[in-house]
């Protein structure tokens, strides 16, 4: 999950982060069962959370329950709030991610992506900028860091309902798509951090008491700056 940028850009204090009911791999929340259920804020897993860390399985069915999960990742996403949200951030194994975001011309970009494949333009390798190469994660709460990623990308995938598409993008919006297309291999942008950005993280994941299975935090909760 990619937060939204913050106008300082540093981390808030530490939070305390609450023991959620584990959810089994694989599973959809059980509330998914329920075609016509309302749409609800879902807990999103924190760093540590194993369905986090791995490559996630490929969506099988465009059913019910995956445009309910759809709805759902999008209230949560816009209640965090952030631009994009990943399955595996809600503790589900899927090759899925939903994205929103304006853009500086009041331009809603906005999607869902299932099993995606993404193709990217070479990094540039110029020195990273902080504040316009900050990224944050959802579940890397309360953290940014400057983070490479290519310009440009191309997105093809299929919507909720199995309709494939194509789109490219850059700048911001290439930049979300690559964040969120890790997640689904099992890679969040800590994982990307270079020197100095990848030590200090690390060591403020160690200082949450994060990297364990069964943390997680739910927006309108758990009063959290991510
Ligand atoms: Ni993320």
């Amino acid at each position: 999950m990619l937060a939204m940028r913050s106008p300082d850009g540093e981390r808030s204090p530490p939070i305390a982060l609450r023991k959620r009911r584990r959810i089994a791999d694989g599973c959809a929340p059980r509330r998914l069962q329920t075609t016509m259920a309302r749409m609800s804020i879902l807990p999103i897993a924190v760093w540590g959370e194993s369905v986090l860390h791995r490559v996630n399985r490929p969506v099988e069915a465009f059913d019910d329950a995956l445009g309910a999960l759809v709805a759902d990742m999008f209230e949560t996403m816009r209640a965090a709030p952030g631009v994009g949200l990943a399955a595996p951030q809600v503790g589900v194994d899927a090759r899925l991610f939903v994205y929103g975001w304006d853009d500086d011309n009041g331009v809603e970009h906005k999607g869902v992506a299932v099993n995606p494949e993404l193709f990217v333009s070479p990094y540039p390798l110029e020195p990273l900028t902080p504040q316009d190469d900050d990224e944050g994660c959802l579940s890397v709460p309360g953290y940014r860091y400057p983070t490479r990623r290519a310009a440009r990308a191309i997105l093809r995938a299929y919507d909720e309902h199995g309709e494939y598409y194509e789109k490219e993008a850059e700048g911001w919006l290439a930049r979300i798509w690559q964040h969120e297309y890790d997640h689904l291999d099992g890679i969040l942008y800590v994982n990307r951090l270079e020197g100095k950005y990848g030590a200090s993280a690390r060591r403020q994941i160690r200082a949450e008491g994060w990297g364990v299975p069964g943390l997680s935090w739910t927006p309108g909760v758990d009063d959290i700056d991510a």
